[in-house]
């Protein structure tokens, strides 16, 4: 095939939204002025894993899909003039390498703002100007995936055309909170796509293969969320939108290699504080020794 400007568009996945509008309700009251993706998981907020997974998966473009109250995501990726030349003049080199490796190549982030929090989909709709007629990825802060090759990567390596969703089987009595995939048939970690349902009861999920907040997606689905169509929860879904693609272009969900960790939930938030502390050499032993103390304190007698 000749090599031309459009076709390495059409395959290049190149731009990313990361949809950072919502409420956050599940984590009030600290959501109230702070966004729930700034949340940390030991010391860096969801947001810069998500972002630093999308830059090593060879992502160029960043486009963020705020809402009120999310200034602080945008001050997170810039430049904080005092605070650097305080480090500086403290000779904390470290310090300030971290804060300047989160600055992005001038006009390589940008910020839209949702003026509503209408649902996942509505908030991918607001990007569509941005993204133009080019497959691109979304990234969900709050799905924290800990992984040996950064999640995105393993889709972005796997990904030809069309639709990729990452996946992953969960509880059957939790396949309520997910869009729910239709199986038709299976090839190492690639999944076709039949069907996907959205948050299905336990009786009527088709299985128990989950998409999880990754997404590869056709530019195609602007044309359907263009719609409007309200669903699960009165919201605008992004799965909803997908559906009338699968028939059209090869859609596919990957089963990626690591750990997902819910951070969209208290708990999923502090244990996936836990698995990374745990796994970092300057905070294991503190982490194990502290865990030893309180555990047992904790269990009540039967
Ligand atoms: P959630 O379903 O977790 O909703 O959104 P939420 O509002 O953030 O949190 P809760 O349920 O009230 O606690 C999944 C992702 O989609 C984004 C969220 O920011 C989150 O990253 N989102 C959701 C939007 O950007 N806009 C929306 O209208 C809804």
């Amino acid at each position: 095939m000749k090599i031309t400007q459009d076709n390495i568009l059409a395959t290049k996945v190149r731009k990313a939204v990361f949809p950072v509008g919502g409420l956050g309700t599940r984590f009030l009251p600290v959501t109230k002025a702070m966004p729930k993706e700034m949340l940390p998981v030991v010391d860096k907020p969801l947001i810069q894993y998500a972002v630093e997974e999308a830059a090593e998966a060879g992502i160029e473009e960043f486009i963020f899909v705020t809402g009120r109250g999310k200034t602080a995501i945008e001050d997170h990726f810039d430049h904080s003039f005092e605070l650097e030349y305080t480090l500086r003049q403290r000779g904390k080199q470290e310090e300030y390498q971290s804060l300047n490796s989160l600055i992005k190549l001038p006009g390589s982030i940008s910020y839209i703002r949702q003026q509503e929090p209408l649902g996942l989909g509505h908030a991918v709709w607001c990007a569509r100007h941005l993204i133009g007629n080019e497959p691109f990825a979304v990234l969900l802060a709050d799905d924290f995936i800990y992984a040996p090759t950064p999640c995105l990567k393993q889709m972005v390596d796997a990904y030809e055309k069309g639709v990729m969703v990452a996946v992953m089987d969960v509880e059957l009595s939790h396949v309520n909170r997910y869009g729910i995939i239709d199986i038709m048939q299976e090839h190492q970690r690639q999944v076709k796509v039949k069907a996907v349902i959205e948050k299905p009861s336990p009786e009527q999920a088709p299985s128990r293969l989950a998409i999880i907040g990754r997404y590869i997606l056709d530019s195609e689905v602007f044309e359907h969320l263009d719609k409007q169509e309200r669903g699960a929860g009165g919201e605008i879904q992004l799965t909803d939108a997908l559906s009338p693609m699968i028939q059209k272009m090869p859609f596919n969900g990957y089963r990626f290699d690591g750990t997902r960790y819910d951070c969209g939930s208290k708990g999923g938030l502090l244990a996936a504080s836990i698995a990374v502390a745990l796994n970092r050499s300057d905070l294991r032993d503190e982490v194990l020794n502290e865990l030893s103390r309180v555990i047992p304190h904790s269990i009540k007698p039967a």
